[in-house]
């Protein structure tokens, strides 16, 4: 414990001195997560953060893409992610070619990106979202049909919510076109969402009847039904601490629990505790403080694809 607030205070130190601000995801762990980040948050808010620093380096205490988003936003800054092994199930599911096909099967229909893809699916793309305005951004399309890509299970949730239909072009063969489509989708998942059950909620509600069940959209559609309420990370940690819950299951991954748990220690937290992400995961105070030292891994962009992916990101942005 005592060699993690030292090197804390190092990172701290060495933040200051290289005039960097350094951005934690909700996912990291809380040895991190509690100390060295100037602001914490979901993948909207440290989007925000990025585009309005004045600092001259961003660390991203996070995934790949959030880093990417970052340099996206703030292309004159060094922007650093502490590992080079953080990646996304969700990102890797797409590539760009992927999504210019489907433009070409589909033209003319706006297409969606969630904000976890690359830099180069994000281009070729008319509007990022993330889980948290997701809702928000298809119905500011005005368009009766979607490409919502790559979050199968997001893109569900969606359809609900907005009321608008989905189909798989990857699943259909020839019909695509006939059919009366609202929203379409893709075959990515999140490789930690995907674990929860229906099942898990019932077991926890047949003993302990009064516990409030949270769900990441990431879950499948049946686990948000489930649920008692869903949102992106950070709607989730206001939910715990705005609503007094003496007992709450959360299904989302793990280190966000001990997050939620240090600063709620009066509630009971019940959760399923093995479902780490493994890319958040490789992102620890060392890594942090190796980042800054020798300015690694800096995000590096081809800046035509930089710009098409800022009209993206940027359009988001602007819906509020
Ligand atoms: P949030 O935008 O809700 O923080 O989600 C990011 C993510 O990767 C969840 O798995
Ligand atoms: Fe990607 Fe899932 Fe990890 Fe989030 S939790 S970074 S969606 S793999």
């Amino acid at each position: 414990l005592i060699l993690k607030a030292e090197m804390a205070q190092q990172i701290i130190d060495l933040k200051q001195q290289k005039n960097a601000l350094i951005l934690g995801h909700n996912y990291m762990e809380p040895a991190l997560f509690h100390t060295v980040p100037d602001f914490t948050g979901d993948s909207l808010e440290l989007s925000r953060k990025a585009a309005e620093t004045d600092k001259d380096i961003i660390v991203f205490c996070g995934v790949e893409f959030m880093a990417e988003t970052a340099k996206i936003l703030s292309p004159d800054k060094m922007v650093l992610v502490p590992s080079s092994q953080a990646g996304c199930s969700l990102a890797e599911s797409i590539t760009a070619a992927d999504v210019r096909k489907l433009k070409e099967q589909f033209p003319g229909v706006p297409v969606v990106t969630y904000i976890n893809t690359y830099a180069d699916v994000k281009a070729e793309t008319d509007i990022c979202c993330t889980s948290g305005n997701a809702k928000q951004v298809v119905e500011s399309l005005n368009s009766d049909t979607v490409i919502f890509l790559p979050d199968e299970y997001l893109a569900g949730n969606i359809a609900r919510e907005t009321g608008k239909h989905i189909i798989f072009p990857s699943k259909t063969k020839g019909t695509d076109k006939d059919v009366d489509v609202q929203l379409i989708g893709w075959h990515g998942r999140c490789e930690v969402h995907d674990q929860f059950t229906v099942e898990d909620i019932e077991h926890v509600r047949a003993t302990y009847p009064d516990a409030k069940v949270l769900a990441h959209p990431e879950c499948k559609p049946e686990v948000v039904d489930a649920a008692d309420f869903s949102g992106s990370t950070t709607a989730m940690i206001n939910y715990i601490r705005d609503n007094h819950l003496p007992r709450y299951l959360l299904l989302t991954e793990c280190a966000m629990g001990d997050n939620i748990h240090a600063e709620n220690p009066n509630r009971e937290m019940l959760r399923m505790c093995h479902v780490r992400c493994p890319h958040m995961n490789q992102i620890q105070l060392k890594d942090t403080y190796n980042a800054l030292l020798f300015n690694q891994y800096q995000i590096i962009m081809d800046e035509d694809i930089r710009q098409r992916a800022y009209q993206a990101v940027n359009r988001m942005l602007q819906i509020g």
